[in-house]
């Protein structure tokens, strides 16, 4: 993988060493609840990045896999994976690279992930940004965390990514279940952005959860977003919906916080609240009904090494996804109001 990022500003102290800790957070082969696959995602800087520090030109990384198994990938040369890209890129080009998935493999979200490491930093040194992501639910199996006051350290110490314990056990399960009858599980990951400052955000198309759900929306296996209330909100009046405002230590602040840190597509100053649904891994090792590039009906059985439920990697894919969206969305903001609402920039 090839990643180039663009428009990061100048003297941000980085090192190889932060990038890599968050690429093995998102690495395959982390334990039995993920694919077997033994990448190691060792991330070269090749330029951008000069005595530890961005010099504001485009940083180019590079991130080589040794474990790569092609011939693992021959039965869908010619068949279409049920839920995977084969057919649609196959609809689209007339030709697809069939090892690995091409591009439709999560490997992209290496990008993503080395990226955000960029994002997360800056954030929390311009704003005191603090990003945190968790397993919410597996299955039908659904914790319930508090995003105010979770923490990343509960949230990586266990192999699922859930910071409740007993949930996490059962969720490992269900997953190790799912594996073991070749088949996949999916489930919803949950994020917060704390401390991010009142005014991000754009009024009409660019607007900050609209931002946020296409970062979130463009990777792979995502199948819905919520914000704030989400879908649950409509079962509400407006008398209960709505987050009062109080002045508190010098600041307009929401007594609750069903919007989920966003009115009219703005941040209000208020914790930044998503549900990211995931669905169940496509390629999995029972027979399935498929189609060949023939147009025959077949019935594909597939091999190779797959995740059984993506979650456990995808909660450092989402928290770069919310920091590169927010990052954004704070170098516009302070490109056309200045300071206003950036204290420390
Ligand atoms: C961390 C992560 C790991 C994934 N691993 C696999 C995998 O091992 N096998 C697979 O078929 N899909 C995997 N996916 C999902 C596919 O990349 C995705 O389903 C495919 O690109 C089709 O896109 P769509 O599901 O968004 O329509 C993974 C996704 C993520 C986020």
């Amino acid at each position: 993988m090839g990643v180039v990022i663009d428009g990061c500003p100048p003297q941000l102290e980085i090192n190889q060493q932060e990038i890599q800790a968050e690429l093995d957070r998102r690495r395959p082969g982390q334990s039995d609840l993920t694919t077997p696959r033994q990448e190691e995602d060792r991330v070269q800087i090749l330029s951008g990045i000069f005595e530890g520090q961005t010099l504001g030109t485009p940083i180019s990384l590079m991130v080589w896999n040794k474990d790569a198994k092609p011939e693992s990938y021959a039965p869908f040369r010619d068949t279409f994976r049920p839920s995977h890209a084969d057919y649609t890129y196959q609809a689209k080009y007339g030709i697809r690279n069939w090892m690995g998935g091409g591009r439709a493999s999560a490997r992209e979200t290496i990008g993503r992930v080395a990226a955000g490491v960029l994002a997360r930093k800056w954030l929390q040194q311009q704003c005191g940004v603090e990003i945190v992501a968790w397993v919410e639910s597996v299955h039908d199996l659904r914790a319930h965390i508090d995003p105010d006051t979770v923490t990343r350290q509960q949230v990586d110490s266990n192999l699922v990514r859930c910071p409740d314990l007993e949930l996490a056990e059962q969720m490992a399960e269900r997953i190790r279940w799912a594996k073991d009858q070749g088949d996949s599980v999916g489930g919803v990951i949950g994020v917060v952005a704390r401390a991010v400052p009142p005014g991000l955000g754009e009024p009409v198309f660019d607007k900050l959860e609209a931002e946020l759900a296409k970062g979130l929306m463009s990777l792979p296996a995502v199948k819905g977003v919520e914000i704030g209330s989400g879908f649950a909100g409509t079962l509400l009046t407006g008398s209960q919906h709505n987050d009062p405002f109080e002045m508190r230590e010098g600041r307009v602040r929401t007594l609750k916080n069903h919007s989920g840190g966003v009115q009219g597509g703005i941040s209000n100053g208020e914790n930044i609240v998503l549900r990211v649904a995931f669905k169940p891994t496509s390629t999995i090792f029972v027979a399935q009904q498929s189609v060949d590039s023939q147009g025959q009906n077949v019935v594909l059985e597939a091999q190779g090494r797959h995740d059984p439920c993506v979650l456990p990697r995808a909660v450092p894919i989402v928290e770069a996804m919310v920091a590169l969206v927010l990052m954004d969305q704070a170098l516009r903001q302070r490109a056309q109001n200045g300071t206003r609402t950036l204290p420390t920039m």
